[in-house]
């Protein structure tokens, strides 16, 4: 099966981001935290500055949006060329017409969970995404340790993929490290988010190609 590492640089130097998302090369997407200090209490960057991200990355960018509103916000992150952009169930009332609008402008469409939502009212949303995000830690914050009572979601996402034959990627996010990773591949998960374990490691090259090593064992 085919595996994901995406680094979050929301652990990066954001005076250094050039530096820091050249460090993550050997990575297969760099992942871009999005917060609007209202959808959850903590405040990152906007289009301005991932549309220069998207500009100087040598890999292609996994959006994650924290934020109000997806429906306003969500199309311009795709516009500026982000590979995939993943918002939250949470913070829409209609969650499709956001991953059609995606996916008409070229972008991989996701959807994400927090740790406290179910996931099963989503299951038959699954043919309208790409891929779909379970939260491992609730969204804000960086260095958050991985809650493992969320794997029975990726269980029932795999399942569901399995019996829809569809090539859904599924995605977790928060406190992924070399031991964690492990859980979470096991539950089902293909595609791995990783801020601090990746980047202060003191050796981001290295954190990534133990990641891989780990989540294939
Ligand atoms: C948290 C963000 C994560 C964060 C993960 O809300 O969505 O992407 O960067 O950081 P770690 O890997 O340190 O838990
Ligand atoms: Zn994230």
């Amino acid at each position: 099966m085919a595996i994901r590492i995406n680094p979050s640089i929301l652990s990066a130097d954001f005076v250094n981001m050039e530096r820091d998302l050249g460090a993550i090369a050997t990575a297969d997407l760099a992942h871009v935290d999005v917060m609007d200090n209202h959808f959850v209490p903590n405040l990152t960057f906007g289009p301005q500055m991932v549309g220069r991200i998207q500009d100087v990355s040598p890999i292609p960018l996994d959006v994650h949006l924290m934020i109000e509103n997806p429906e306003h916000w969500a199309p311009g992150y795709a516009e500026l060329g982000a590979y995939s952009v993943t918002f939250h169930a949470e913070s829409t009332d209609n969650p499709v017409a956001v991953a059609r609008r995606l996916r008409e402008i070229g972008a991989r469409a996701g959807l994400a969970v927090k740790p406290g939502t179910d996931i099963e009212p989503y299951l038959e949303l699954m043919p309208e995404f790409d891929q779909i995000l379970v939260m491992t830690v609730e969204p804000g914050f960086g260095g958050q340790s991985f809650i493992p009572d969320v794997m029975p979601k990726l269980e029932l996402l795999d399942a569901a993929r399995k019996k829809s034959g569809l090539d859904v990627w599924l995605q977790v996010d928060g406190g992924i490290t070399l031991d964690t990773i492990v859980i979470a591949a096991e539950a089902g998960a293909d595609t791995f988010v990783a801020g601090s374990s990746v980047y202060n490691s003191g050796n981001p090259e290295k954190a990534i190609a133990g990641l891989r090593a780990a989540a294939h064992s």
